[in-house]
């Protein structure tokens, strides 16, 4: 499928591309004056967090080690229930290590509230969460995260690393999949 083809299936874009970059530079300021100092690991959640992560690395002023994590939740269709499990582990030891979760989007919290508690068990020195989305439900639970791009409404997105059925993930800029792709 081409890129006009992809857009084509879009309803409406939330974010374009510049808009993104824009707040990621904003996001790795932060970040970078936050740690500053101190040892920090980037971790990415596969495969979503793979374009976040690429481009927020680049927007930090300086080097920072990355690391990935691949998950399976059990659920059914698009939401997920909390249930995880590890594909793919770790290949660093987090021990006394300040561990940056990155994540593409948050909606129950379910997913990084396991992954998070899981990290902290292995006595990292502290675990937090960046996420470029997040949606309303995620507001309403207690995970904990500490650097947001964008508050989205509850619709389902694709692009931006996002995927649906393993399409869009490409795609430049973030938008709301139009009904007759899905339905
Ligand atoms: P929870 O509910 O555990 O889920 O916070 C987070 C995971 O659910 C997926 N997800 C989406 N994926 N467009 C997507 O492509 C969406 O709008 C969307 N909402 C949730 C995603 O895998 C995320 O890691
Ligand atoms: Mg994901």
């Amino acid at each position: 499928m081409d890129a006009e083809h992809m857009s084509g299936d879009l309803e409406k874009v939330l974010f374009t591309e510049e808009q993104i970059h824009a707040r990621l530079d904003e996001l790795a300021a932060e970040i970078w004056r936050d740690y500053e100092g101190k040892d920090l690991l980037l971790v990415g959640v596969l495969k979503g967090a793979v374009v976040v992560v690429s481009d927020l690395m680049r927007a930090l002023p300086g080097t920072a080690p990355m690391d990935w994590m691949a998950i399976s939740s059990y659920g059914s269709g698009t939401k997920s229930s909390g249930v995880v499990r590890i594909l793919k582990d770790l290949d660093t030891d987090i021990t006394g290590k300040h561990v940056l979760i990155i994540e593409d989007i948050i909606d129950s919290g379910l997913t990084l509230s396991w992954i998070k508690a899981n990290l902290a068990s292995r006595h990292a020195a502290s675990v937090e969460i960046c996420t470029l989305l997040r949606k309303p439900d995620a507001v309403k639970v207690d995970v904990g995260v500490r650097y947001v791009g964008f508050d989205i409404p509850d619709a389902f997105v694709v692009g931006y690393g996002l995927d649906y059925d393993e399409k869009y993930r490409n795609l430049r800029c973030i938008g709301t999949l139009a009904p007759h792709v899905y339905s």
